[in-house]
């Protein structure tokens, strides 16, 4: 068996060889000392493939693999000094392409409204003219175990290999590596994804006159991108496992935990208690995990992170660009073998296109969009998405929710008021999954308080 194992391995790093060779040269116009790590950038593109689970190892044994991997990617990457991370980016920037620092702006993410909340950085390069060049990545401590930069790398490589009509592909140009003293950075020079955010086109719709014309034009547009998603999430999706499996453990798991932590929360229960009667809520949510957990399923790739914000759409090509993607990496084993259930990128879309339209959209604008999006999906999946499998995920992150965000009880949280928000859409979910509760002492009903137009999106 270990034999079989042993060749299979070999024949997999040979393939890996093999498809590395058929990589892009690293840009043409390379200087000098770019041209010289040639073999470098293709080690760790290497490095970064074989980083994917290999199935046939303990856990002790894939650890010290990974970690060797780590070691032997990082020994390749070019060091930059200077006094700071963006002084170390500037210096590799200028050895990638521009002679002097007067030719490009970098600018930091999180000074833009772009920024997401992860605690690597994100490098936007602009040329003189204002024009938007590359991507600079930066990720915290590459040699450990948990740093996403060969995982994102990786990722890169996988939709490089899937070559899924209409997605596009950023492409890794360059790796380097800095040392600020108290711990490492790996910086991972990439290519700008074509068009706008999708967060951008439903902001864009939100931001037109209610009925105009331009509204309408541009929910059109949205449509479009919306679809697109659709489609390449079903793209994505369809590299199904040979084998069926059930809902992941790990979410069975956390389910009940989260369930666990809400049943033993005074202050959630009393705020689900004003609308219902907790049993019922403890035997509806157990429910929809029992009618969930025979459901067969099989694995696929997935996005890992799908919201909005992580995906770009450009008009003039009708093609999408997903950023952001490290996560996939989790999700293909070292032999293609798929790890993932993608239906959980489905819920961040929708999730995601809920929460940031609340106040903005009309309860039909985001109908709209989200049946576009699934419409789309299940035409290119060639599956039905089946609802009690939709329920179960959508169920457990509205219980993420009401753990997470019951902070907003505590007067000292300062995000307050969107985490109360948060919270209440949440309670509202379940308010639309269970009967309202009675109070035997008055005999009467608690009255229904006014709906708002979200609220009755809850139910989706
Ligand atoms: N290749 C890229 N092309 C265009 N914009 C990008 C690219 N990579 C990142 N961005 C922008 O930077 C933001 C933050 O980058 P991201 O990779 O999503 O990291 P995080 O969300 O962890 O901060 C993205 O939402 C996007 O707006
Ligand atoms: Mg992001």
């Amino acid at each position: 068996m270990k034999y079989v194992a042993n060749i299979l391995f070999s024949f997999v790093i040979l393939f890996n060889y093999t498809v590395c060779a058929t990589l892009p040269e690293p840009r043409k116009n390379l200087p000098v000392t770019c041209l010289v790590s040639k073999s470098s950038y293709q080690e760790i593109i290497v490095c970064a493939k074989e980083c994917r689970k290999n199935p046939c190892l303990s856990p002790q044994d894939e650890e010290k693999r990974l970690l060797e991997l780590l070691v032997r990617a990082n020994n390749c990457l070019q060091s930059y000094n200077g006094n700071t991370l963006e002084d170390a980016i500037k210096a590799f920037l200028k050895d990638f392409e521009f002679s002097d620092l007067s030719q490009f702006i970098l600018v930091d993410s999180r000074q833009t409204d772009l920024g997401g909340k992860s605690s690597d950085r994100v490098f936007l390069i602009k040329d003189q003219n204002g024009n938007f060049k590359y991507v600079v990545k930066a990720f915290r401590n590459p040699r450990q175990l948990s740093s996403k930069f060969l995982p994102e790398i990786s990722s890169l490589a996988i939709l490089q290999e899937l070559s899924i009509p209409n997605v596009g592909l950023i492409e890794p140009l360059a790796f380097a590596s800095y040392n600020d003293g108290d711990k490492e950075w790996g910086l991972l020079l990439e290519s700008v994804a074509p068009g706008k955010r999708l967060d951008q086109y439903a902001l864009q719709v939100a931001n037109a006159k209610p009925n105009s014309k331009l509204r309408s034009d541009y929910l059109e547009t949205a449509q479009k991108a919306f679809a697109r998603i659709g489609v390449s999430l079903a793209k994505l999706h369809k590299r199904k496992s040979s084998y069926e499996v059930s809902i992941p453990s790990e979410y069975l798991t956390k389910f009940d935990e989260k369930l666990g932590e809400i049943v033993n929360n005074e202050l959630i229960t009393s705020k689900l208690s004003e609308h219902f009667s907790l049993q019922e809520f403890v035997s509806y949510v157990n429910s929809v995990k029992q009618e969930a957990s025979v459901i067969p399923i099989t694995y696929s790739y997935w996005h890992g992170d799908a919201h909005l914000g992580n995906m770009f759409y450009d008009e003039a090509t009708d093609q999408l660009t997903f950023v952001d993607i490290a996560k996939m990496h989790y999700s293909v084993d070292m032999n293609g073998e798929p790890l993932a259930d993608g239906t959980l990128d489905l819920l961040k879309v929708e999730e995601n296109l809920l929460r940031i339209s609340l106040g903005h959209l009309t309860r039909d604008e985001i109908e709209l969009l989200l049946t576009t999006f699934y419409q789309a999906y299940e035409n290119h999946a060639e599956r039905h998405l089946d609802p009690r499998h939709l329920l179960f995920y959508k169920t457990y992150r509205k219980l993420s929710r009401l753990v997470s965000y019951s902070c907003y009880h505590d007067e000292q949280e300062p995000a307050r008021s969107i985490n109360k928000a948060v919270f209440d859409s949440a309670v509202d979910y379940f308010k639309t999954k269970l009967p309202p509760q009675v109070f035997s002492e008055s005999g009467r009903g608690l009255p229904h308080s006014q709906r708002a137009v979200f609220a009755s999106l809850a139910a989706r």
